[in-house]
């Protein structure tokens, strides 16, 4: 009977020491004994030699990441070379797109004294985008290896991109055929280049009814776009009178498109595609560098920058003195940084508030776009700035963890003057969030007392100093390290500049190249995936769980002081304005930033303190304004009510009383009210958390820890004795040997 019990717990400590060596350490000893791949940052990842083998990582790449720059000047070359681009005027003038009532037509015909008057113009004209695909040139493509990745595109991708942005923008609806006009095509033929699509002779003399823009999709497996693992490019082809694209071309690049052996992907890889389409179709929509010249005041529809264009000499962002077609200063400025880094910003003003608000600088000029160098002669970039922008969807390298269409890129496009936004479709970055002026204009690392490199108070959360730091991503989403590369080992051999220097001595150190180099969390590690270290998925449970983490919709990411990121459910509450945190069935509160908090895990023998996060970047619906105050107004962080600070938009409209500004706003509960419904209840599995730290951990053994374990050893020992004592045989027995 004893032996029997004997038995089954060493099986259970057998079983336990199997399952963890299957579960967490079956990745570090994978990850070593393939290539160590610590800092797998998509952005870069091409640079280097390591075979990162992630999928994702493959199948992820923004068609136009700055790596391919090739690419990136083979598309400027497409929009550059238009007469449009060279004067402002569209080639064909008696090219028009049939309106009723447009509001800036309207406008004119009232100015000359000859139409009805127009009581009101805003907002009641537009109505949802309606888009439309043309597939003929990717269906031709066609054969039994690309079926699957052609039905997925068109089954999958673009259904759902088209959904995210007619819900997101609306336009003045086009009332009759939309027809294309031959004088912006390629050789008057192609869509953008003569590699993508062939536009329908109906569709130049017919049109098109029912839309508002048309999409051409091709899949031509072209080496001009199609190298540097891009997934896809895309171009504006066709314009209205009042320059709003109205077409454009959709190259899909189909042998990156990874799917499942019976052309299924996971939700993941879906999610990854659709986030690249809906990046993609906003450069044709108009983020891009060669569309800022032709926005237009949205109550005029006066030209922002005036017409024939004409050039200016600038110093860009590579330093390079040009002679250039440029916006105007009311849409882009040139800035030398305080380290003499050279920038150009969107200055318009709902971008500009926006900006503004999201760091809480009302100081800034407006938002900084991209300042490395992308392209032999580019001058400024297509997206928003890596280090101030960096898991927008709209910045240059796609996050790991999180890309978010933002506030900013739909106010962007109402500073066109072609669209009105739908917020509700966008979501605030915690990146930056309230952290103030010296967030967005000072230095990501700084030199302590010591003379190390470390993280100033600004940029806590966001950066990191120590390539072996484990933390979590900025919205809390992911567990994450750190990423640090070494600039020396990887090819082509491009070392930061000095300015981008931050640590003392090792100058070929830094984190990605286009956040200016400063370390941030972007880095997965032990060989996982990013979803894999995302709090948010059950399935990512641990068989064993030493910090009694909790994986599931309502788990963040918190950082405890040991170094490392986990896992545990949270719950932002409105009448206290905190955030509350789980540990091991109790609700303990963060009422301020960084306030640590003493908790115990693992069957309560286990010591350990835990870091709030800024409470902005879990509850950004609590902590900041809706929307950024959709560009209507200005967020006062500092508003009190009743005593509790409690941020609040002060809308430009004083009669605007819409807590974001604007109309769109719909609560999406991503805070409670109040903490009512959350209830301690202290459950634990008793021998886990035990075992786990016998195997692993012995550093973290606490006293109690050391009593228990003693404890538990006697235990054995005894059993053991009785055991043997049972098997030793009688004295007589013994004689037999
Ligand atoms: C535009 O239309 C007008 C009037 O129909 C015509 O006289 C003119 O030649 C046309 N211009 C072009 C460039 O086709
Ligand atoms: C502020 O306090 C007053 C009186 O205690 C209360 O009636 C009111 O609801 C409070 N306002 C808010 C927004 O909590
Ligand atoms: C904005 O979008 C949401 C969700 O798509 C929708 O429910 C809402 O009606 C839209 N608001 C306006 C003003 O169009
Ligand atoms: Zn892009």
């Amino acid at each position: 009977m004893m032996r029997a019990t004997l038995i089954l717990v060493l099986a259970m400590v057998a079983s336990r020491l199997g399952g963890s060596g299957a579960g967490v350490n079956a990745a570090e000893s994978s990850a070593s004994g393939t290539r160590v791949t610590e800092n797998n940052v998509r952005g870069t990842a091409k640079y280097s030699n390591d075979n990162y083998g992630v999928r994702r990582v493959q199948s992820i790449h923004k068609s136009d990441s700055p790596e391919a720059a090739a690419i990136r000047q083979e598309l400027r070359a497409i929009e550059e070379k238009t007469q449009r681009s060279q004067t402002g005027f569209n080639v064909d003038p008696n090219h028009s797109v049939p309106y009723d009532n447009h509001p800036w037509e309207a406008r004119r015909k009232m100015q000359e004294g000859n139409g009805a008057a127009q009581s009101q113009f805003a907002g009641t004209f537009f109505k949802p985008m309606r888009i439309r695909f043309e597939t003929k040139s990717l269906d031709d493509m066609r054969d039994a290896s690309n079926a699957a990745k052609i039905d997925f595109i068109k089954n999958e991708i673009l259904p759902r991109t088209a959904s995210f942005w007619s819900q997101a923008l609306a336009v003045v609806p086009v009332s009759g055929p939309l027809r294309i006009s031959t004088g912006e095509l390629d050789n008057r033929e192609y869509c953008g280049d003569y590699e993508f699509t062939r536009v329908p002779s109906e569709h130049i003399s017919q049109g098109i009814e029912g839309a508002d823009l048309v999409l051409y999709v091709s899949g031509t497996p072209s080496s001009r776009f199609c190298s540097y693992q891009t997934l896809a490019v895309a171009v504006a082809c066709n314009f209205d009178q009042f320059d709003r694209p109205i077409a454009g071309a959709i190259n899909v690049c189909l042998s990156t498109v990874e799917l499942n052996a019976d052309g299924t992907a996971s939700p993941a890889v879906i999610q990854d595609n659709v986030d690249v389409a809906i990046h993609e179709v906003s450069h044709i929509l108009g983020h891009s560098s060669n569309s800022y010249r032709f926005f237009r005041d949205p109550d005029t529809g006066e030209a922002l920058t005036p017409r024939p264009f004409s050039t200016r000499q600038v110093t860009c962002v590579d330093g390079v003195s040009r002679s250039l077609i440029l916006p105007a200063d009311n849409t882009m400025a040139f800035v030398e940084a305080s380290n003499g880094q050279r920038f150009a910003s969107i200055v318009t003003p709902k971008v500009r508030a926006i900006a503004r608000n999201q760091f809480d600088c009302q100081s800034l000029d407006g938002a900084q776009l991209e300042n490395q160098p992308t392209g032999a002669d580019s001058c400024t970039g297509d997206h928003w700035d890596e280090r101030l922008y960096y898991d927008n969807a709209l910045s240059g390298v796609i996050s790991p963890t999180t890309n978010i269409l933002t506030p900013m890129t739909l106010a962007l496009f109402e500073d066109s003057g072609w669209y009105k936004a739908n917020y509700t479709q966008a979501r605030i970055s915690p990146w930056g969030l309230g952290a103030g002026c010296d967030f967005a204009t000072g230095p990501c690392i700084a030199t302590d007392a010591n003379g190390a490199a470390s993280v100033p108070d600004y940029g806590r959360g966001y950066f990191c100093s120590d390539k072996a730091q484990k933390g979590c991503s900025s919205g809390h989403t992911h567990k994450m390290g750190c990423t640090i590369n070494d600039y020396y080992h990887i090819v082509p051999r491009d070392l930061p500049d000095k300015h981008f220097q931050y640590f003392d001595g090792l100058p070929t150190l830094g984190g990605p190249r286009q956040a200016d180099f400063c370390p941030l969390f972007g880095s997965t590690y032990e060989g996982l995936e990013a979803e894999q270290l995302d709090c948010r998925e059950s399935t990512n449970a641990n068989t064993y769980n030493l910090y009694s983490e909790i994986w599931g919709q309502d788990s963040r990411c918190i950082e405890s002081t040991a170094g490392e990121g986990r896992c545990y459910r949270t719950a932002c509450v409105q009448d206290i304005m905190a955030l509350k945190i789980n540990v091991r069935g109790e609700w303990l509160t963060c009422q301020y930033d960084f306030q640590e908090l003493e908790t115990r895990v693992g069957a309560g023998l286990l010591a350990q303190t835990i870091t709030c996060p800024r409470l902005s970047t879990v509850c950004p619906d609590l902590f900041a304004c809706p929307f950024n105050c959709a560009g209507r107004g200005i967020c006062n962080y500092a508003n009190t009510v009743n005593g509790t600070v409690r941020p609040q938009c002060e809308c430009f409209d004083q009669k605007d009383t819409s807590p974001g500004c604007s109309d769109s706003l719909i609560p999406d509960g991503a805070y409670l009210e109040n903490g009512n419904g959350l209830f301690n209840n202290l459950e634990e599995n008793f021998f886990d958390p035990l075992i786990a730290v016998f195997v692993d951990h012995p550093d973290l053994w606490a006293s109690a820890s050391w009593a228990w374990a003693a404890g538990l050893l006697t235990v054995f020992f005894v059993l053991l004795l009785c055991i043997c004592s049972s098997c030793l045989p009688s004295p007589k027995g013994s004689q037999k040997y």
